[in-house]
């Protein structure tokens, strides 16, 4: 069967990125095709049309990505003549988004290739999201294959997401509309499904009876920087929980699907997000804790808090840590909590899943530990992506005494190849028309309407976040939530 996401050159193309001066396209999105060319990915005569405000054309344009994206490239990796022809493809179109008149500059450079797909990546502000889809849609620029990316964050809530889905879905059929949470991009989130459904070893031991817990950990070492305006609006809940953590969380908890068809993953993806269990009121308050990091050290020197940021406000009670006890509400996972944990300025940068599963029913053997650890199976993503499985043996030696040891995947070993970034892979779906790694309308409205009452009932019960030092792992609480069980987090 061919893989939906091979290697192969991507359909001739038109790459529309609105906003292509802005961050996420100097960083992200231009290094990620630069890096497809490289493996020949792009059909020869696909094109990237860059589209914002500034006054540039495109000879200017592609001298400013010349020296501006070549920083977010490793320097190993960039090869000059190939930059060099990869450039070629990218133009540059001045346009004013709010007014027709450059969407007709946008319809000429687009007449004539409708058998093409056409892409409308929206990198810019969400207020603008609607602007753009009317304005394309006004201009006559929607053809049979075109389609339109989105960044998050769709919406503040379930009702402002709503209303965001119902402006798309007036210019673009649902299966025109790629929503990136660029975590599925990941190739260890990819590879947690490949674990999962492409070996039977795993199937048998994935649920309830033999699994007591599962940690799903997003840590990252920086602050919220120069993003404190718009960080001081959204908070870790809605900013991390909503859309990567609870992703990571449905790819672990989902039913097989019957195939890798995009509609198939997303339909048992769904029902994971229907099943976790409510959480309301008082019960909210006690299965989630709030934080907020203050100034702290790293070894290269101190940090200061999140209210020292001149870009927040001087009173923000934003959360920029964030600890959540889940459940499931199905046969397979009733009873097991699901621990979720996602902070701004943490020990390190670490993205991380545990598996643990049950202690051996009744212990013949002595261990260091006294079996305290039980199997694990321990699935990073960041910074190197690799599965480690923690398992007991005897240790060499007279004493029989079991000890842990892991069983090693560790990916860059394995494949020794430059590790894609989440961008590539996604960026050639979206070309290809491929949604599986995209977050479909429902998938998004069910994940709102877990989160809502979330914050609803902390601003309902008053509850303020509680302190952390900068470079620490998170604030005390969020060890007290889950020793409440006789659980704690995972440490390596
Ligand atoms: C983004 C959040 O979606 O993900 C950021 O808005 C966060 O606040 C980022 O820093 C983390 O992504 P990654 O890939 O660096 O873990």
């Amino acid at each position: 069967m061919k893989n939906p996401h091979s290697a192969d050159t991507t359909n001739p193309f038109d790459f529309v990125l609105f906003g292509g001066t802005g961050d996420l396209s100097l960083r992200k999105l231009l290094p990620a095709l630069y890096f497809r060319h490289c493996e020949n990915q792009l059909a020869d005569d696909g094109r990237i049309i860059c589209v914002a405000r500034k006054d540039l054309d495109t000879d200017a344009f592609r001298s400013l990505i010349s020296s501006e994206v070549k920083q977010h490239i490793p320097e190993e990796q960039f090869m000059q003549n190939v930059w060099d022809e990869f450039v070629q493809r990218v133009f540059y179109l001045q346009i004013d988004l709010t007014t027709i008149e450059g969407y007709s500059d946008l319809g000429n450079m687009l007449a004539g290739r409708e058998d093409h797909a056409r892409v409308f990546y929206l990198s810019v502000a969400p207020s603008l999201f609607a602007t753009i889809c009317n304005k394309v849609k006004e201009a006559g620029l929607i053809s049979a294959k075109s389609r339109v990316a989105l960044e998050k964050p769709l919406g503040r809530d379930q009702e402002t997401a709503n209303e965001i889905n119902d402006q798309l879905a007036e210019a673009f059929e649902e299966s025109q509309i790629f929503r990136i949470d660029h975590y599925l991009g990941k190739e260890t989130v990819q590879n947690l499904m490949a674990l999962r459904f492409g070996n039977s070893l795993f199937e048998p031991l994935w649920r309830r009876e033999r699994i007591s817990d599962v940690q799903i950990t997003i840590a990252e070492s920086l602050g919220v920087g120069t993003r404190g305006g718009f960080y001081d609006q959204t908070g870790a809940l809605r900013d991390m929980v909503q859309n990567h953590l609870l992703q990571l969380l449905v790819i672990i908890a989902m039913e097989p699907p019957v195939s890798v068809d995009s509609d198939a993953v997303r339909d048992e993806k769904i029902k994971v997000l229907r099943a976790l269990k409510p959480l309301v009121g008082q019960h909210a308050v006690e299965s989630t804790v709030r934080g907020q990091y203050k100034a702290g050290a790293y070894a290269d020197g101190a940090v200061p808090g999140y209210l020292d940021n001149e870009t927040v406000s001087d009173d923000s009670t934003t959360e920029t840590f964030v600890a959540i006890r889940a459940e499931i509400q199905s046969w397979r996972w009733a009873g097991v909590p699901f621990y979720l944990r996602t902070g701004k300025h943490m020990e390190s940068k670490l993205t991380e899943i545990i598996i643990n599963f049950r202690k051996v029913p009744h212990s013949i053997y002595e261990t260091a530990d006294g079996f305290t650890a039980p199997n694990q199976l321990i699935i990073r993503l960041q910074p190197e992506e690799s599965i480690r499985m923690r398992i007991y043996v005897k240790a060499w030696g007279d004493d029989m005494e079991l000890q842990p040891v892991h069983l090693n995947l560790d990916f860059n070993d394995i494949f020794k190849k430059r590790q894609m970034i989440a961008y590539e892979r996604l960026c050639i779906d979206i070309i290809n028309g491929n949604q599986t790694l995209f977050m479909r309308r429902d998938e998004v409205d069910a994940a709102w309407a877990w989160i809502d009452p979330i914050r609803e009932a902390w601003e309902k019960h008053k509850v303020v976040p509680k302190s952390y030092t900068a470079g620490t792992m998170g604030p005390a609480a969020s060890n007290a939530l889950i020793s409440k069980e006789g659980l704690k987090w995972y440490e390596d």
